[in-house]
C-alpha cells in the first residue's frame, strides 16, 4: 500500500517505524522543513536507497495530487490536522491523524461526515489502545469479569518546561494546540471515556496555568466527570511535576473487580476480581516500552491497514477521536463559565478560549 507522511517532527520516526514494520511502501513525505525531513531520516532505519527514494515535499496538497497515495499519516501540528485530513479525504486517501483529530467540534464532525460519506477510513491516533496492557484491561472488563462500573479516575503527572515548549512555536498556544489536558492528557481521556461507556452526560472541571507563563493555555486541570450509565470520574492532568514524569494512571473500580492501569506510557496494568465462585482473581502484565510512546503505532497501522484492506472500520474510529477532543473542550467551557457542562458539545475549538489566563 502507498502510503506518505505529512508532518517530519518529534513523533514523526514512530510512523515511519510503524511504516517499516507493516510493509508500507513509503513513497514520499512532507515538511516545510527540509532540515526535519533530513533528522527524521536519521532516526529511521531506512536504508540508503529508501531514503533516495522516497520524494519530499513541502505542501501536502501536492503531495496528494502527484503522488496519490492510498494512505497518508498526519502528524503536523494539532491545528492543522484537520484541514490536512479534509484535503486527503476528499482526494479518497485513508488517513490516520495525529491526536487530538481537531481542535474544533466543527472541525471533527466534518472529518467524519466527509469520510462516511467517502467510504474513506479514518483514524484517530490513539495508539495506547493497542498496549497490551490497555487490550488486558478491555478484556476482562468486555467479559464482564469487573461487573459495573461505579467510578474511575485518571492521573496524568507529567513535567514539560520551557525548553520543551520552546522547540515549536505551536505548542501551548490556542490556535495550534491547547495544554496539559488537551495534549499530553488526551490518551489518558481517551481510555477513561472509551473504559467508562463512551456516553459522557455532564463535565465539571477547573483548568489553570500557574507556572507556564510563556505558553497560552493551561498547565493544568481537574474535572469530575458523569457518565450516562452512572460511572463517575476524576481527572487530573498536569505538567507540572518538577523534573522528570511522574506517573499516568488510570483505575477502574467495578462491583466484582478493581483495575489499575500505569507505566510510563500505559503499558503496566495490576487487577484482582472475583469470580462467580466468589474466588479472588489476580494478575498483572507489564510490557517493554522504549518511550512514553509506547509500542502502539505500529499496531494502530497494522489495524487501519487491514481495516482498508477488508473494508471495516478501524478500531480506533474518527469518532472517537471527536469524543476525547470533546471532553477536553468540556471541562475547558466548565472552567471558563464556572458552570457544569452537559455533553454533545456543538460548536465549539479551543479558539474559543484565547485569553483565558
Ligand atoms: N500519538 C502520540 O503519542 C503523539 C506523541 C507526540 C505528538 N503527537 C502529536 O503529533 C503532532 C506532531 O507533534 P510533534 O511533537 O511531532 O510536533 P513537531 O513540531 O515536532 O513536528 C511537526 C512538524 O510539522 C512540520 N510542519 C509545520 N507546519 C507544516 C505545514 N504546513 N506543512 C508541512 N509540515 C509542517 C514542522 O516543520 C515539524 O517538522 C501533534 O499533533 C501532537 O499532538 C502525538
Amino acid at each position: 500500500m502507498k502510503y506518505a507522511l505529512i508532518g517530519c517532527g518529534r513523533v514523526a520516526p514512530n510512523h515511519i517505524k510503524a511504516a517499516l514494520k507493516n510493509g508500507l511502501e513509503i513513497i514520499a513525505v512532507c515538511d516545510i522543513s527540509s532540515d526535519n525531513i533530513d533528522l527524521l531520516f536519521e532516526k529511521t532505519e531506512l536504508t540508503e536507497e529508501q531514503k533516495q527514494k522516497i520524494k519530499r515535499y513541502e505542501n501536502y496538497v501536492d503531495l496528494f495530487d502527484g503522488e496519490k497515495p492510498e494512505l497518508v499519516s498526519i502528524a503536523l501540528p494539532s491545528g492543522l490536522h484537520a484541514r490536512c485530513a479534509k484535503e486527503a479525504i476528499k482526494r479518497n486517501i485513508n488517513c490516520i491523524i495525529e491526536k487530538p483529530i481537531a481542535l474544533s467540534i466543527a472541525d471533527a464532525d466534518e472529518i467524519i461526515k466527509l469520510s462516511e460519506e467517502r467510504g474513506v477510513k479514518v483514524s484517530a491516533c490513539h495508539q495506547n489502545r493497542f498496549n497490551l496492557a490497555v487490550q488486558e484491561m478491555r478484556k476482562n472488563l468486555e467479559a464482564g469479569n469487573f461487573g459495573k462500573l461505579s467510578n474511575a479516575a485518571v492521573t496524568m503527572r507529567w513535567s514539560r518546561d520551557e525548553g520543551y515548549y520552546s522547540q515549536a512555536s505551536w505548542r501551548g498556544t490556542w490556535e495550534q494546540d491547547g495544554g496539559a489536558l488537551m495534549n499530553q492528557s488526551i490518551h489518558a481521556i481517551d481510555l477513561l471515556r472509551w473504559m467508562c461507556g463512551n456516553d459522557l452526560k455532564t463535565v465539571y472541571g477547573k483548568t489553570v496555568n500557574v507556572f507556564h507563563p510563556y505558553i497560552e493555555a493551561e498547565d493544568a486541570g481537574v474535572a469530575v466527570l458523569e457518565f450516562e450509565n452512572g460511572c463517575i470520574a476524576t481527572l487530573e492532568g498536569t505538567v507540572n511535576v518538577p523534573g522528570d514524569d511522574l506517573e499516568e494512571h488510570l483505575t477502574l473500580i467495578g462491583k466484582n473487580g478493581v483495575m489499575k492501569l500505569g507505566g510510563k506510557s500505559a503499558n503496566a496494568v495490576e487487577y484482582k476480581y472475583f469470580d462467580s465462585e466468589g474466588t479472588a482473581q489476580v494478575n498483572s502484565l507489564l510490557e517493554k516500552t522504549k518511550n512514553v510512546y509506547g509500542n502502539g503505532h505500529t499496531s494502530l497501522f497494522a489495524d487501519v491497514i487491514d481495516a482498508v484492506e477488508n473494508g471495516r472500520e478501524p478500531y480506533v474510529t474518527a469518532r472517537d477521536g471527536k469524543r476525547a477532543l470533546e471532553t477536553v473542550l468540556a471541562v475547558y467551557l466548565s472552567s471558563k463559565t464556572g458552570e457544569k457542562v452537559t455533553l454533545p458539545l456543538n460548536d465549539i475549538g479551543t479558539v474559543d478560549f484565547i485569553n483565558m489566563f
